[in-house]
């Protein structure tokens, strides 16, 4: 960790990079645009038996306050952008939705908030990035820029990603969340800040997941902030569990597969 970081930012990074300076965060911040998505109808109800595992949980303020224990262990991320929905024009179209004084109150240990680059809404998405990293630097909150591609999935790929994981870090972003492609290392070569990786919708089968992650740390990325291959999985917590191993226990994906598929047999 920097030795020159003020204490307050140093403390709130601890806690979202644990001291192996892996991560693992939970997504459950999809309703802020999608609604009640599948499997996430009562988000209290799927984020808690999965706590035990996870790092951090990336949610907004209306489902923290909702639905979750403030005594809660994992930290906070907080979803901070949106103005957007499935069935609305762009889904590009975002802005900062939540003020300082509430990330303050909340006692978020980092915010996240989306860029969406290449988009019509390039300049204003970023100017919101730049001046969250302002407002927030002033007290310490780390900032977790997104690069999300909305329905334009053709920009997953290295050359794009590598564009936007770059101009997030450039504009002061503490860690920058981006997806998993061919040739991830030059996008995090490339990108001088820690680089997490997002999941996208559900994929055909538990091990496809873990070797992506696997793949992905690999190639540079700290971590993951996950979302439906987790909690849209039929055993959640044997997914939460097995990817907690992957990342923090240097599992191999066969040997976390193995964890998963035996969790999954005594669940049942
Ligand atoms: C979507 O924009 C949300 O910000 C999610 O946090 C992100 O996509 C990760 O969730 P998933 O793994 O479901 O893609």
């Amino acid at each position: 960790m920097n030795g020159n970081m003020d204490w307050g930012m140093a403390n709130r990074l601890s806690k979202t990079i644990r001291p192996d300076g892996r991560c693992f965060y939970l997504a459950m911040d999809h309703g802020y645009f999608q609604g009640p998505t599948h499997c996430l109808e009562q988000p209290g109800k799927a984020a808690e038996p999965l706590l035990p595992y996870i790092d951090a949980l990336f949610v907004t303020r209306g489902v923290l306050r909702a639905v979750t224990n403030p005594a809660m262990n994992p930290a906070l991320i907080l979803r901070v952008s949106g103005g957007n929905s499935m069935v609305g024009k762009d889904l590009a179209n975002e802005e900062a939705t939540t003020a300082m004084d509430d990330i303050i109150r909340l006692n978020a240990s980092a915010v996240g908030i989306s860029v969406y680059i290449g988009s019509d809404y390039e300049h204003q998405t970023l100017m919101a990035l730049a001046k969250l990293v302002n407002e927030c630097t002033a007290y310490g909150i780390p900032v977790m820029a997104v690069t999300a591609v909305g329905r334009e999935t053709g920009k997953m790929e290295a050359r794009y990603l590598s564009l936007a994981c770059r101009i997030c870090a450039e504009f002061g972003a503490s860690v920058v969340k981006t997806y998993y492609c061919e040739g991830f290392e030059k996008v995090t070569g490339g990108c001088p800040v820690p680089v997490v990786i997002a999941g996208g919708p559900k994929t055909d089968s538990e091990y496809e997941v873990l070797q992506f992650v696997y793949n992905g740390i690999q190639q540079g990325a700290i971590g993951v902030n996950l979302g439906r291959n987790i909690w849209q999985n039929e055993c959640p917590v044997g997914m939460a569990r097995s990817l907690q191993a992957l990342i923090h226990e240097n599992a191999t994906p066969q040997e976390a597969y193995e964890l998963f598929l035996s969790i999954k047999q005594d669940v049942k």
